[in-house]
């Protein structure tokens, strides 16, 4: 069978680490996804930048709409980043009829219930397990793993560079802004690192799982978004002599009018396993009904751990081609026509 052809849209951190991981494990994911999988064509602003891959045998452009626009192209991967490029790069690839993946959480939690629509009516898939918590295979968790689960309540550590400086700070007294740069340099930070700091991301990534956890529509504007960017090296410390950590946490519960979404600083006990998430790493606690707590943990950012989850998106997508193009995954767990109007 030919393989299937993907473009790319952005050949940056995430991007290279998805051209390199597909490459290196290229013999695994044809065996797992039953067809191989080549990036024939990629999009990024500047066709002269290094590249932390190589881009020999792909077709580069500085125009993304050639790659959304190629008959030739069977999936696009969106990994440009941001609200409004992508919304539109995203309904023109479903416009024509090409499946999606994405690693951009801003674009589903603010424009996913859109994009779902379309995709629907269209009959495409859009797969999203890079855009939240990296690497952790959480939304499949929590969409196929726990399906038999009223979930009550989840909370976790989702931004990997938030988590970065409060560990740094902890551990080496380090400087807030210091270590916001070297996140940057580590390609872990978003575009506009405010999004980072100021727990837009986390908020971006809380509403994907609450949609997915509690079977309602993405409703970003509604969740109460809190940063670490007034927490100091003394806060720190001070936690510290009282047997506490902060970590920067999202967490969506259930109260009784409705579901609540929160992203702030929270001091948790030292003796904790999510006390104990440093560096770049995330981890998510999901507790159903059924199974009672579970706790999912793993890198949260970063090229390749990213890659990772991207490449398991197109593999899925790839079965979905070559078995059964009617036997289609709901985007956000829950059946389209059966999500609830729980307020939040
Ligand atoms: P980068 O900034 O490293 O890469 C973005 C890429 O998009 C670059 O190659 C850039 O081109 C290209 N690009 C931007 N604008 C345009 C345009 N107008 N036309 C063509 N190409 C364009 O971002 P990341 O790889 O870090 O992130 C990509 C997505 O993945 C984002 O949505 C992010 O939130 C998400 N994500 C990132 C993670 C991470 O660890 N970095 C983890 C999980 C999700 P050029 O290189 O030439 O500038
Ligand atoms: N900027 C994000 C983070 C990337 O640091 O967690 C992963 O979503």
């Amino acid at each position: 069978m030919k393989p299937v052809k993907v473009g790319l849209l952005g050949l940056g951190t995430v991007g290279g680490g998805t051209v390199n991981v597909l490459r290196r494990n290229a013999e695994e994911i044809t065996r797992r996804a039953g067809r191989g999988i080549v990036i024939s064509h990629a999009a990024a602003r500047s066709l002269d930048k290094p590249r932390l891959c190589d881009t020999t045998g792909i077709r580069l452009t500085t125009d993304p709409n050639e790659v959304v626009d190629d008959p030739g192209v069977d999936v696009v991967v969106e990994l440009i980043g941001g609200y409004d490029l992508a919304r539109e790069l995203v309904l023109r690839a479903i416009a024509n009829g090409k499946h999606v993946v994405t690693a951009n959480k801003a674009l589903i939690a603010k424009y996913g219930n859109e994009i779902f629509a379309a995709a629907s009516r269209q009959g495409v898939v859009v797969a999203f397990e890079a855009a939240v918590a990296g690497g952790i295979p959480i939304i499949k968790a929590i969409r196929e793993g726990l399906a038999g689960n009223r979930i009550e309540w989840l909370a976790g550590i989702i931004n990997g560079t938030g988590n970065f400086i409060l560990t740094e700070m902890r551990d080496k007294g380090r400087e807030f802004a210091d270590v916001l740069a070297e996140a940057q340099r580590f390609g872990y930070a978003e575009a506009d690192p405010t999004f980072d700091v100021e727990g837009i991301d986390a908020a971006h990534k809380l509403t994907i799982l609450a949609s997915i956890a509690f079977g309602i529509p993405l409703q970003f504007e509604h969740a109460y978004t809190e940063g670490i960017t007034r927490i100091t090296p003394t806060d720190v410390t001070y936690a510290e002599q009282l047997g506490y950590r902060i970590k920067h946490l999202g967490m969506a519960r259930r109260v009784e009018s409705g579901i609540e979404l929160r992203v702030h600083p929270t001091l948790i006990p030292e003796r904790r396993l999510i006390a104990n998430v440093d560096g770049v790493m995330n981890a998510v606690l999901v507790q159903g009904d059924a199974v009672g707590p579970t706790l999912y943990y793993g890198a949260g950012a970063g090229a390749e751990a990213t890659a990772s989850a991207v490449v398991a998106d197109l593999v899925d997508v790839v079965r979905v081609l070559t078995t059964d193009p009617n036997n289609r995954v709901p985007h956000l767990a829950f059946q389209a026509d059966a999500l609830s109007d729980l307020p939040i």
